[in-house]
């Protein structure tokens, strides 16, 4: 769990590369070299289709790289970085899934809120996973977030930006280090985008969390002080094959 705020890297990436392919169509993911600081808070930003979930998910262990030089993670200054790919390649999922649940937040772009669950319960999820006591942070995160009042309902009993408030809160619960956040406030209007979108990254500078957004839209963001990550897509005639490079 997140504890000091040095700069050091907890992303390190070099020439890695992910291909996605259905019917004939397809897609390519190239980072020539990545790294994000602790700390930084940093925005992906590109039109739909450009890949940015991809990368997300790569970043969150989620899905696999087609082709590493280098995918290094060291979330807690004085601990080794951990070679990600050797796991992946390893197949030792259990390491992945356990350095997702330790250190890791994901705001997930369709909400991802379990429907039988309460909003208190989506929001201590987190917690709950790693076996962490009850301690107040649920109530804390929902009194910041605006939704107190709602901690009893079902996210079926929510508006759409409540339940994008309730996803935030479950990422931060467990104070990652890192929050990964896809297009969180995508279908929230401009105004009210604007709002969660400050609330969120006043929370994850409490929370000490780095913060990794996906945005469609640089207007909404460019205001809060966030590094943009180049980010440059291209289109084969006919559109057979997509290529997006991003680094930074
Ligand atoms: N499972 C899959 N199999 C094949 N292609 C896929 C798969 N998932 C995504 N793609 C393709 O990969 C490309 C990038 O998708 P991705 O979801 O990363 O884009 P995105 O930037 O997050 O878009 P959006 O803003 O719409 O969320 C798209 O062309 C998509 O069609
Ligand atoms: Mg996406």
């Amino acid at each position: 769990m997140a504890t000091g705020s040095g700069h050091y890297p907890i992303y390190l990436l070099h020439d890695v590369v992910k291909k996605r392919e259905a019917k004939g169509v397809a897609f390519r993911l190239k980072v020539p070299s990545l790294r994000i600081d602790r700390g930084e808070k940093i925005a992906l930003i590109g039109e739909s289709g450009s890949g940015k979930s991809t990368l997300l998910d790569m970043l969150a262990f989620v899905l696999q790289p087609s082709a590493v030089g280098a995918f290094r993670f060291r979330p807690e200054e004085g601990e080794d970085a951990l070679d990600l790919d050797a796991s992946w390649q390893r197949g030792n999922l259990n390491i992945l899934g356990d350095m997702r649940k330790r250190h890791i937040g994901y705001v997930m772009q369709t909400g991802g809120l379990l429907p039988y669950l309460s909003v208190h319960d989506n929001i201590n999820l987190s917690r709950s996973v790693l076996g962490l006591r009850l301690d107040g942070t649920v109530e804390h995160l929902a009194e910041m977030l605006g939704i107190a009042d709602q901690l009893k309902k079902r996210p079926d009993a929510l508006s759409t930006g409540e339940r994008q408030r309730v996803a935030i809160g479950r990422a931060l619960a467990h104070r990652p280090a890192i929050v990964i956040a896809d297009e969180p406030t995508a279908s929230l209007d401009p105004y009210a985008a604007q709002n969660v979108m400050s609330l969120f990254l006043g929370l994850a500078d409490e929370f000490n969390s780095t913060v990794i957004l996906a945005s469609h839209a640089w207007y909404h963001i460019k205001s809060l002080g966030l590094r943009r990550l180049a980010h440059r897509t291209t289109r084969s005639k006919g559109s057979k094959l997509t290529e997006t490079v991003v680094s930074g």
